[in-house]
């Protein structure tokens, strides 16, 4: 088994004639974190929904733990991305009609994991980010911290490989966002998760083990 987690080579992507990613390379090891920082329009979330499987680049070759994904079919990326992928995003997106556990426990379900052991897991999570007290609510009864908290158990509960993450504090405060910045780093180090943070903030980057700057669809070496 290789200490990779991401073996990404070469990777292309293009929207017409607009040539958004030239050529990326990124070798992430098992459980490390590294940031995503560059301007607007630079390629950052075009990189991360190739990683996470959403996009599918037009040349390159991307190895996600052991299994090369520009070869697999839809369905067969669907089902890795449902194993081993979690992402989180700037506008949380919650299911709106599941309260705060059912929407931790909900990819657990897709998964087809046993009821026990899911309330076991949605258990330890909604304690690990503080919302026990709060499990019952409804996202729009929730903050916007509190529904970030939410959201990452929820990424957490399939204890998946990477977490691809988006701005995940772009909509917060800031005493907010360095809580849930706290709180990303304290479980993801806890459950030996990857992470792929992209962020416009250089203090989000504090929480990576390193930093890697986009400009014009190209990764530039140390930020
Ligand atoms: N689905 C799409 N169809 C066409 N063009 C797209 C698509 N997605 C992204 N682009 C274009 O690709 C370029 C890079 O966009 P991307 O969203 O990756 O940038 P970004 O670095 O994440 O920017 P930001 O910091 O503003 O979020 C932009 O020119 C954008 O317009
Ligand atoms: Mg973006």
């Amino acid at each position: 088994m290789s200490d990779l987690i991401v073996q990404a080579k070469g990777i292309w992507k293009a929207f017409g004639s607009n040539e958004v990613l030239r050529s990326v390379d990124l070798q992430m090891a098992l459980g490390e974190r590294v940031a995503l920082i560059g301007p607007s329009g630079s390629g950052k979330s075009t990189l991360l929904n190739c990683l996470g499987g959403l996009e599918r680049a037009d040349a390159g070759t991307l190895i996600f733990d052991g299994v090369e994904m520009q070869g697999l079919s839809g369905d067969a990326l669907a089902v890795l991305r449902r194993e081993r992928l979690s992402s989180i995003f700037q506008f949380f997106h919650l299911l709106p009609t599941l309260t705060a556990q059912e929407n931790v426990e909900f990819p657990l379900r897709l998964l087809g994991v046993a009821s026990k052991e899911r309330e076991q897991r949605v258990a330890k999570l909604m304690d690990q980010v503080q919302l026990t007290a709060r499990k019952d609510a409804l996202p729009e009864q929730l903050s916007g911290g509190e529904q970030q908290r939410v959201a990452i158990a929820r990424a957490l509960a399939i204890r998946p490989k990477l977490i691809l993450a988006d701005e995940p504090t772009g909509n917060l405060d800031s005493v907010t966002g360095a809580a849930i910045l706290d709180l990303i780093e304290m479980l993801a180090e806890a459950y030996q998760t990857a992470l792929v943070l992209v962020t416009h903030s250089l203090e989000a980057t504090r929480i990576c083990h390193r930093t890697l700057r986009m400009c014009d669809g190209v990764i530039l070496e140390k930020a």
